[in-house]
């Protein structure tokens, strides 16, 4: 991956914290920096979800450090942010089943461990704070393509705690000068996602089902559609929203996607011929709080950060099996 960089400054005397980046996207992009030399990258992640295998290769370098640490902790997020210049937050408790289950707990992740980042960052007078958002801001906004001016109201706790965010982002840009950047993800898709635990992802569940031959549940009629995107694509606007110059970019919102719509029928049905498999899915209720159809305009992200997402779900979803057969195959 990272065939050529994102950016175009020398980061070799720059120092990055990535918080979740012990997790699927934050190790990704703890990948990327360390690829083209960043001066030095922090990681803060409790691995309460995340992975030290995630990031091993990186944890003898001299320029990486990991703080097993809790963002709940104001403190802690004082510490990790102190000689930082910028910051990508992806720490937070993902998944709207289980912010249904435990709201106080994705409330103290989300919420208030966003707040800790967002207070030790302006602190420490971080020249960008960048953090993921998540196109559950949506809520019950029909309207497609997505827009990021008009969203509906939070169908979860999830979705709630994601729209906190960037109402204090976007306050305490406007009272404390902190340059803030919003990244609303779409169903991102990737090497180290886990297909494990009861609120696994649909791409990593039906991969590992696939290759195990099992048929795997989708809720509802599987006509739903959504935006997947690759991870790559992810990292690059991380990259690209840390370092834009271009005027107004910071303290704005920005949906990142592929900006192209999939239902869960498509995406099960072409997963089963790359995999060659024989096996049909089977179909249950439909889940609470989901919607039923998301599908991104990207055209602010292209326009702000130079965003330009160069690989397709097609790609990225061989990427994706080839990374998942060595790590989860039948054979592992
Ligand atoms: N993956 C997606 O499709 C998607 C879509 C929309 C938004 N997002 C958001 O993107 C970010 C990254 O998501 P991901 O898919 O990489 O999830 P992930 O669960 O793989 O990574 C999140 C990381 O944060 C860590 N973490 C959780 N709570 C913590 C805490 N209190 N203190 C310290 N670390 C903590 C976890 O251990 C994990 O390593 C999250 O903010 C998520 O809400 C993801």
């Amino acid at each position: 991956m990272y065939l050529t960089p994102f950016h175009a400054i020398d980061i070799s005397n720059s120092t990055f914290l990535i918080t979740g980046g012990a997790g699927f996207v934050g190790s990704n992009i703890a990948e990327y920096l360390i690829k083209f030399g960043a001066g030095k990258v922090r990681v803060l992640d409790n691995l309460s979800e995340g992975k030290l295998q995630n990031i091993e290769p990186f944890l003898d370098l001299p320029n990486f450090e990991f703080i097993n640490g809790d963002i709940s902790n104001s403190e802690t997020c004082q510490k990790a942010c102190e000689g930082i210049d910028y910051i990508t937050h992806q720490a937070a408790l993902g998944s709207v089943p289980r912010s249904l289950e435990t709201p106080l707990l994705t409330n103290e992740a989300n919420v208030t461990g966003f707040l800790n980042m967002l207070t030790a960052a302006k602190d420490a007078k971080v020249k960008r704070f960048v953090y993921a958002s998540s196109s559950s801001v949506y809520g019950d906004s029909l309207k497609l393509p997505k827009v990021e001016e008009h969203i509906g109201a939070p169908l979860s706790p999830y979705a709630a705690s994601k729209f906190v965010n960037e109402v204090y982002a976007g306050v305490y840009a406007l009272n404390y000068g902190i340059e803030v950047v919003g990244l609303r993800y779409f169903n991102i898709f990737g090497p180290n996602q886990k297909p494990d635990g009861p609120y696994a992802a649909v791409i990593p569940l039906f991969m590992d089902a696939l290759l195990k031959g099992k048929s795997p549940f989708i809720n509802g009629d599987g006509e739903q559609s959504r935006d997947f995107t690759f991870v790559e694509n992810a990292v690059q606007a991380n990259i690209r929203g840390m370092f834009s110059q271009v005027p107004g970019a910071s303290n704005r919102v920005y949906n990142i996607a592929f900006g192209e719509k999939t239902t869960v029928n498509q995406l099960y049905f072409d997963l089963k011929d790359l995999v060659g498999s024989e096996v049909n899915p089977t179909y249950r209720d439909p889940r609470k709080g989901d919607v039923q159809d998301s599908l991104a305009d990207i055209s602010k992200a292209k326009a702000y950060l130079g965003y330009n997402p160069q690989v397709s779900i097609k790609d990225g979803l061989e990427v994706t099996l080839k990374w998942f057969a060595a790590n989860y195959g039948p054979t592992r």
